[in-house]
């Protein structure tokens, strides 16, 4: 089975529903506790193996690009004030040189576009794509869970994680149905892109983690609109499912929309609790905050 490498993280989004934040901000800058969110997704990425990661931007979205660079001015600044643990946390963040591609997304078409726009970056080769709207807490991380199954699986192969929600948030996302099980994934035998409760195959999601093989971006080139009037990503696998297999893996660990304010806000809070140098206190303000509402 080829080896994941790259990763491609579309990140073009225009963050409406965190309006004013985002007016001058992306929305994947937001802070979970004092990381990006983007930067919690690349860990993911990076603690999976991926070797290269492909970013699909839009406009005002420069300042991701100069998260993932060097600062040299601050690293001065740190350095003068004797700030090593500071200068130790960002050289540990920072991609290798070269590690990094950025493309862009001129026109909001759809999830599906902005995966056909990194296909000259990705190349020939299987890909992971995160959806950087989604946290996963868990260690190992979701996409490392995924490497793992998919390296027990018949090339070629292709992974979307999954989980269960509760019937009335399936019409917010892509839903899928369920077939055999073997090993730890299991058959994918349908796909639909945010239908009503009533019409979903099952009550398991589609959660934003996916290992491609590179069949996906022919499909995209031509792949019309669909819900939402959008170009869809699920649409494009419902083709790809007649000639490769699509595998499910229901993933271990608590999972976080960071696109809706209750999904960002509860990420914080977990991830502030998993914090052991700020949790005690973070705990206690909790506390006194939930006795007095
Ligand atoms: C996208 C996918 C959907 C998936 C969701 C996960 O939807 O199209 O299948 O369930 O991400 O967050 P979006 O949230 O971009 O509308």
């Amino acid at each position: 089975m080829k080896r994941i490498r790259k990763a491609i993280f579309p990140v073009a989004g225009l963050g409406t529903r965190f309006l004013p934040a985002t007016k001058a901000m992306p929305k994947e800058m937001l802070p979970v506790v004092d990381r990006p969110v983007i930067q919690h997704v690349v860990d993911e990425a990076r603690e999976a193996g991926i070797e290269h990661f492909i970013f699909v931007t839009g406009r005002n979205k420069s300042v991701i690009e100069d998260h993932f660079d060097r600062q040299v001015e601050l690293e001065d600044t740190l350095r003068e004030r004797g700030k090593t643990l500071e200068i130790d946390l960002l050289e540990r963040d920072l991609p290798g040189p070269g590690a990094t591609s950025f493309t862009r997304q001129q026109s909001p078409l759809g999830l599906g576009h902005a995966v056909w726009c990194a296909r000259e970056l990705v190349g020939r080769e299987p890909f992971a794509l995160l959806l950087p709207d989604v946290l996963v807490q868990h260690n190992p991380g979701c996409l490392a869970q995924m490497i793992e199954a998919y390296g027990a699986l018949k090339p070629p192969a292709n992974v979307v994680a999954v989980e269960e929600v509760p019937p009335e948030r399936i019409h917010m996302y892509g839903v899928v149905g369920v077939g055999k099980t073997s090993g730890k994934t299991f058959a994918i035998t349908e796909m639909v892109e945010k239908p009503k409760r009533e019409a979903a195959p099952s009550n398991l999601i589609i959660t934003g983690r996916y290992l491609l093989q590179p069949e996906i971006l022919d499909i995209l080139a031509d792949q019309q609109t669909g819900s939402g009037g959008e170009i869809q990503l699920t649409d494009a696998l419902i083709r790809l499912a007649k000639t490769q297999p699509i595998h499910g893996l229901k993933f271990s660990g608590r999972s976080f929309d960071c696109g809706s304010k209750v999904g960002f806000l509860a990420a914080n809070v977990a991830y502030a609790l998993a914090r052991a140098d700020i949790a005690p206190a973070f705990r206690a303000e909790v506390k006194h905050l939930l006795d007095e509402s």
